[in-house]
């Protein structure tokens, strides 16, 4: 069996570093490991639409922004089709037969729809659209029959509604949609990176993000206002790192080398912990260090974007090339659900029956 690749993300503003280190950086890495066969990257402005309804103009405007921090990340056109989601109307045409598979309490049930109805105030009336999402989850994930599927830790409930679609669509109309598996980050720091308020979730409304086209100054800005452990007052008093925002931060992006290059005080993670909770080292030591690290990593990044800033048509053509690529595969996808749900009426074997 083929071994595909699809994710996504929704064009709703520029990505940061929890995306980055939830996600993005592992993509690269499957990308670049040469063991997958087809690798799709979705920008999912339809699904955006989903909340959005009412504002195309910010899911228009953020494609572009979506697509170059991909690119900046290393996401590279000539391993990875980038595409937009509306551009495969295929896509819709699945998610309406798949709906039939589909309880409303199912849907009522999963997790991350739950918060997200809480956090939209959409208690009171949902968008049906919006019900909807992680049924049309599982037809972008089906439509290009994905094996693997890296996210960040939030999707795991579309993962796991996606394969009880596959089963089902398999039990009644046959063998047809491929299981997906869920690839999620090996670094627990990494599955969901706070904001740099510490509150747990990184969001661009909290204004909690470093964002991956963040200038070096804004970073640095960022860096030194962040929340560390506020019984932590003097410089002697022994701090904590778990649950720490500064420490979960090295935990996600240190390496071992980064304390030769720029704190060759201590050998490695371990030691400077352990010097914190011992007291004697103060944040903002520990914070400068941080800084240098997440320059060595986000340096590189920011450069690439700037350079395909400079190259914005061309970002285009690789989006429309990439979305005409997608469409093709999902037609295949969808010729053969047709005809496992025997709506392929013209396919010859015209009798009465
Ligand atoms: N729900 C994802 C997000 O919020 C975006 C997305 C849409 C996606 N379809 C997908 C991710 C399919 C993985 C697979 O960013």
């Amino acid at each position: 069996m083929k071994k595909v690749i699809l994710t996504g993300d929704r064009p709703t503003g520029r990505l940061h570093v929890g995306h980055y280190v939830g996600s993005l950086s592992e993509r690269v890495r499957l990308q670049n490991s040469g063991d997958y066969d087809e690798i799709y990257i979705m920008i999912a402005d339809a699904q955006a639409l989903t909340d959005n309804a009412e504002h195309p103009e910010k899911v228009r405007q953020n494609i572009i922004q979506v697509a170059l921090d991909y690119l900046a990340c290393g996401i590279d056109p000539e391993k990875s089709t980038i595409f937009i989601q509306s551009m495969v109307p295929e896509l819709t045409e699945l998610t309406f037969y798949y709906m039939n598979l589909v309880t409303v309490a199912r849907v009522q049930r999963n997790p991350t729809v739950k918060s997200e109805i809480k956090m939209r105030n959409f208690e009171a009336s949902i968008p049906v659209g919006f019900f909807c999402y992680p049924i049309s989850q599982a037809a972008d994930i089906t439509a290009f029959r994905a094996t693997t599927v890296p996210v960040g830790e939030d999707q795991m409930p579309m993962i796991e509604q996606c394969k009880e679609i596959v089963h089902k669509f398999n039990s009644v109309y046959g063998e047809t949609l491929t299981d997906p598996q869920i690839v999620l980050p090996s670094n627990k720091a990494c599955l969901r990176l706070p904001g740099i308020d510490g509150k747990a979730k990184m969001s661009k409304s909290l204004g909690n993000c470093i964002y991956l086209s963040d200038e070096a100054d804004v970073v640095k800005k960022k860096v030194m206002s962040m929340f560390t452990d506020p019984n932590h007052l003097r410089v002697q008093d022994p701090g904590k790192v778990e649950g720490n925002p500064v420490f979960i931060y090295l935990d996600a992006f240190c390496k071992d080398e980064y304390f030769a290059e720029f704190l060759p005080d201590y050998q490695n993670l371990d030691e400077l912990k352990e010097h914190y909770q011992r007291g004697g080292l103060g944040d903002v030591k520990v914070k400068k260090f941080l800084n240098k690290v997440l320059e060595a990593e986000l340096g590189p990044i920011r450069e690439r974007r700037k350079m395909w800033e400079q190259r914005i048509p061309d970002v285009y053509d690789i989006l429309q090339a990439g979305s005409e690529v997608a469409e093709k595969k999902a037609a295949e996808t969808l010729n053969d659900v047709r005809e496992a749900m025997k709506i392929n009426y013209f396919d010859g074997d015209f009798a009465l029956n």
